[in-house]
């Protein structure tokens, strides 16, 4: 398995913070917002992973992780000397040209894919959960995806599952009328045809391809598993008050692990 973290996009929602620094840098407590989803990666085991950046900032997350043994080294400094000492950390790159949408953007890791499966992380979800057994469960899946939920309560603010029987029948991209208060997290894990799946869907009302439709294609082909979430989930990019709440959610765990 490899892994994709999405950062490029253009974070209108949180302009002015996002003029001219990418929201995937802006301060986390005592991190910048990507440190949490690669940690999220690292902590499954996956060591190779793709990160999709727009033009504007590429080089700040160069200068930033480099090849990841500068992150590698920051977090090491912050909580102990041997944090991760067990990983070979691999960080590729790839720019995202227009913010076409984060189907568009997953696509453009396709080459880095070379047929292996993926795990794809939203470069402002951070979440408490150590995701690893998940991630072999999908393992031993044979074909399709899977994604997280996550109980929450304004589930008009993301995409929503429809649950019948236990069985997920749909997702819902920003409802009026929620069908459920779960929200789909933004981590998803797809198997190769992830990208001939994209090939073939169009631009949503707000001009972008959507993970929302390729998930909805795998549960039309009976390819879809899911999870819910336990501990909290943090996504940084919805608002001011869910970046701040990030925040806190994320320094009331580093002091308890302190
Ligand atoms: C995206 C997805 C949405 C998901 C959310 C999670 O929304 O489209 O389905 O619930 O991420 O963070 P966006 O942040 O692009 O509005």
């Amino acid at each position: 398995m490899k892994g994709v973290i999405l950062a490029g996009g253009k974070a209108t929602r949180l302009r002015p913070l996002t003029k001219v620094i990418s929201k995937q840098l802006l301060p986390v407590y005592n991190k910048p917002m990507i440190y949490y989803p690669l940690e999220t990666l690292i902590q499954a085991g996956i060591e190779d992973i793709l990160i999709v950046v727009s033009r504007d900032h590429a080089g700040m997350f160069l200068e930033l992780l480099s090849d990841g043994s500068a992150f590698l080294q920051d977090i090491r400094k912050l909580e102990g000397g041997d944090k991760y000492c067990d990983i070979k950390l691999r960080l590729s790159y790839v720019i995202q040209e227009e913010a076409r949408g984060s189907a568009h953007a997953i696509s453009l890791a396709e080459n880095f894919a070379d047929g292996d499966r993926i795990v794809v992380v939203l470069g402002d979800n951070i979440i408490q959960d150590n995701i690893k057994d998940a991630v072999d469960r999908y393992k031993m899946q044979k074909t399709g995806a899977k994604i997280f939920l996550k109980e929450v309560d304004n589930p008009q603010s993301f995409g929503v599952a429809e649950i019948r029987e236990d069985k997920i029948i749909g997702v819902v991209e920003k409802p009026n009328t929620p069908p459920s208060n779960l929200a789909v997290v933004g981590i998803y894990m797809y198997d190769n045809q992830v990208f001939d799946i994209i090939r073939g869907i169009k631009p949503s009302e707000r001009g972008e391809l959507e993970t929302t439709d390729v998930n909805n294609y795998y549960i039309s082909r009976n390819q879809m598993t899911y999870e819910i979430l336990q501990g909290w989930w943090g996504d940084g990019g919805e608002s001011f008050d869910s970046l701040l709440n990030a925040g806190i959610l994320a320094a009331n765990e580093a002091k308890q692990e302190k």
